[in-house]
């Protein structure tokens, strides 16, 4: 039966282009909103180059039987990130096991896209071992079924080059593409994606000033997830490192207690932060929209199908600019190309074409130099960089608002493992942050600066208000400026207040599960590698082992444990007097789990080995490897991994791979790496790590 609007099953994404007159239907599989955003910009571009309209769709919206039916004047683009250990995105599963199934048919009642063009675009980070499988997947299980790919297949790393490696593809698919639709570029145009329009009179109740959805105001009631974060009152914080470092790491404990979040140990949170003052007010006179900040303003899409609105709307230029997009993040090559043309003099514009065309030079200035957009069009207008932004020491550019929306996207959130257990803190999430701040690579534009990470910075401002302390000034090293300068400030009480009250403050989150777990049977041994914050998961599964133990040896006495397997943690820290993490919770731990817990310290700046190299954590895991082969080979132990992905994980592999190689009598690259590899797909060797 067809629907009122003639569109019958909504799932028929034919049926959906057919009315929109789209020849282009593009899928992104994504979970985090890179590669939609990139679906998006494939859209555009095709629209702009050729005149020729794009269906933009989340795989999990539609169904895949009739994409033998796609007509052959149009083309299906992929735009696929690979997840976790190379597994799709949770919005491509259905599709992966369309494309995969032996046993699924397309409506003509066979497995065959005989003739289906399509395009290929893999997201995935190099630093983790299947890179890009499934873009790879894709491609693979097209070609097997007769389909034809435009192009070659491109794939973006997000360890390093995402952007370079998108812009570097693109071209040279979208001249084939020209080839195999015989169509012609210069069809299309420039056309905007959004329409802004001031408000004059609106009622403020119903403005959203930072609100994460749409919700807040209807004041509709719903479950906490992405799409719904919970303000989160932060119930504790404090200071992990000792007053000798010179770094920060915050314990900060959110309280979700009658807010309906559960969570398991392993699990990630997803923290929502805002962009810093600096930066807001930076982009605010960069734009000529100071003095109008806080003018409500409604924002609508041209073509909803090609762009849907990011943020909740009606809302202010300050908030879309401190809490809804992310301006806070390196400027991209290809924006300034677009911005070059509302530059305010012959000089900044030629200042943005040459970063926009010349690769080395924008890598040098911009990407190494850590500017963010603000900060781009101030130095191509001459603006002195090294003072706080004003109306007065910026320029102002006449860019229009709804580029600024159309091409900077949404601000994300960040995710942390939780560092407690629900078994003991049933109503609080523990996260272990250690505060970002580093200094760029300085050049022949850009002086030397400190850089701060945005989630992490956001946090320990959250913790210092909470305490009530003064965020300390610190010295700008290498910086024309001498004197000192403050960790940059955020505007932390939310919109309307809402994320404070009296003393408590609020941080909107929400939680993701993970299967980074401890198995069911306390009797597998266990071994846990996490130098860092890669410790934080850890405590959580040792303080759920410490709440089982509590209740085994209520139930059954001193004796309970006595079959436990034995769990061993691997820590590593720069000094023990210095940002050892929990380091006065651990031996209670110790003392509850009677002796089934141990745990391997290496301090890299404390004790060297006797040639003077530090000693890290694979060194002791080596130092121990009888026990180690042992749990693993003889007793179902578990192996779990947490921390920085390209060095300390690598080298822990390696390290296991050698004691598991040597333990069966061969080597680690054949005996040692299957056996990892085995261990890998019995899901008894897990990583959470990050590059
Ligand atoms: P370092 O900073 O003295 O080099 C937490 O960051 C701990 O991990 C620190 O002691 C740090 O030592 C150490 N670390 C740095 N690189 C590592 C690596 N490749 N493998 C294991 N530990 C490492």
């Amino acid at each position: 039966a067809k629907g009122q609007n003639g569109s019958g099953n909504p799932r028929d994404f034919i049926a959906k282009m057919k009315e929109g007159k789209k020849r282009l239907v593009i899928f992104y599989g994504s979970q985090t909103g890179t590669a939609e955003e990139y679906a998006i910009r494939l859209a555009k571009e095709a629209k702009s180059k050729f005149g020729l309209a794009s269906l933009v769709c989340d795989p999990e919206e539609y169904d895949f039987e009739n994409l033998d039916e796609l007509p052959e004047d149009c083309a299906a683009f992929f735009v696929m990130a690979t997840y976790g250990e190379g597994e799709p995105t949770d919005n491509a599963v259905q599709l992966m096991q369309n494309l995969q199934d032996e046993s699924f048919e397309f409506s003509g009642g066979e497995r065959k896209l005989e003739g289906l063009k399509y395009v290929v675009f893999g997201l995935g980070n190099k630093t983790y071992e299947h890179y890009n499988s499934i873009g790879r997947a894709v491609d693979a299980e097209l070609t097997k079924l007769g389909a034809i790919r435009i192009g070659e297949r491109g794939e973006g790393d997000d360890d390093k080059s995402m952007e370079e490696d998108y812009l570097e593809w693109k071209d040279g698919m979208w001249d084939a593409f020209a080839a195999a639709m015989n169509v012609e570029e210069g069809q299309g145009g420039d056309s905007a994606d959004f329409a802004v329009s001031e408000l004059d009179i609106h009622p403020p109740e119903k403005v959203y000033l930072g609100e994460l959805s749409a919700r807040a105001l209807t004041k509709t009631k719903g479950i906490h997830d992405a799409k719904n974060p919970y303000p989160a009152p932060i119930s504790h914080s404090r200071e992990l490192f000792e007053p000798t470092a010179d770094r920060n790491c915050a314990h900060i404990e959110l309280d979700t207690e009658g807010s309906g979040i559960t969570y398991q140990h392993g699990d990630h949170v997803g923290v929502w932060p805002s962009n810093p003052d600096v930066e807001v007010d930076r982009l605010l006179c960069a734009l000529n929209l100071y003095d109008k900040k806080d003018t409500v303003i409604n924002i609508e899409s041209l073509d909803p199908a090609l762009a849907k609105v990011p943020f909740p709307v009606p809302t202010t230029y300050a908030t879309v600019l401190r809490h809804y997009i992310d301006i806070s993040a390196v400027a991209g090559r290809q924006i300034l190309g677009t911005l070059s043309k509302f530059a305010p003099t012959p000089e900044a514009e030629a200042f943005l074409k040459n970063m926009n065309t010349n690769k080395e030079e924008y890598h040098k200035v911009i990407a190494e130099g850590c500017l963010r957009l603000g900060e781009v069009l101030q130095l191509a207008a001459g603006d002195d960089l090294n003072i706080y932004p004003t109306k007065e020491n910026t320029t102002g550019w006449p860019i229009p608002f709804d580029i600024i929306v159309s091409s900077i996207p949404r601000l994300q959130p960040r995710y942390y493992s939780i560092s407690s257990s629900p078994k003991i803190h049933p109503n609080s999430i523990h996260v272990t942050v250690v505060v970002l701040k580093y200094q760029n690579i300085p050049n022949h534009h850009v002086d030397a600066k400190w850089v701060y990470g945005v989630g992490s910075n956001f946090l320990l401002n959250l913790k210092y208000a909470v305490n009530n302390e003064t965020p300390p000034l610190i010295a700008s090293e290498g910086s024309s400026d001498p004197s000192h300068v403050s960790v940059p400030t955020y505007q932390i009480e939310g919109p309307r207040g809402a994320y404070k009250q009296d003393t408590v403050y609020k941080s909107p989150i929400h939680v993701r599960r993970s299967t980074f777990r401890l198995p069911t049977n306390p009797k597998s041994p266990v071994i846990m590698i996490g130098p860092g914050t890669g410790v934080a998961p850890f405590r959580g599964f040792v303080q759920e082992r410490v709440a089982l133990a509590r209740r085994s040896i209520e139930k059954n006495g001193p004796d309970a444990l006595a079959d436990w397997g034995r769990i061993s943690l691997f820590y590593g820290c720069r000094k023990s007097t210095e940002d050892f993490l929990y380091k006065e919770e651990w031996p209670q731990y110790v003392e509850e789990l009677r002796g089934k817990f141990v745990m391997h310290v290496a301090f890299s700046r404390e004790n060297y080995k006797p040639d003077g190299s530090k000693i890290y954590v694979q060194d002791l895991i080596w130092e121990d490897r009888e026990h180690i082969a042992d749990a693993i080979l003889n007793g179902k132990g578990y192996v779990y991994i947490c921390g920085e992905a390209k060095n300390m994980s690598k080298q822990v592999e390696d390290v296991l791979a050698r004691i598991l190689g040597e333990a069966k009598g061969g080597s680690a690259a054949v005996e040692g790496a299957a056996e990892l590899k085995l261990l890998k797909e019995r899901s008894r060797l897990m990583l959470d790590v990050w590059s």
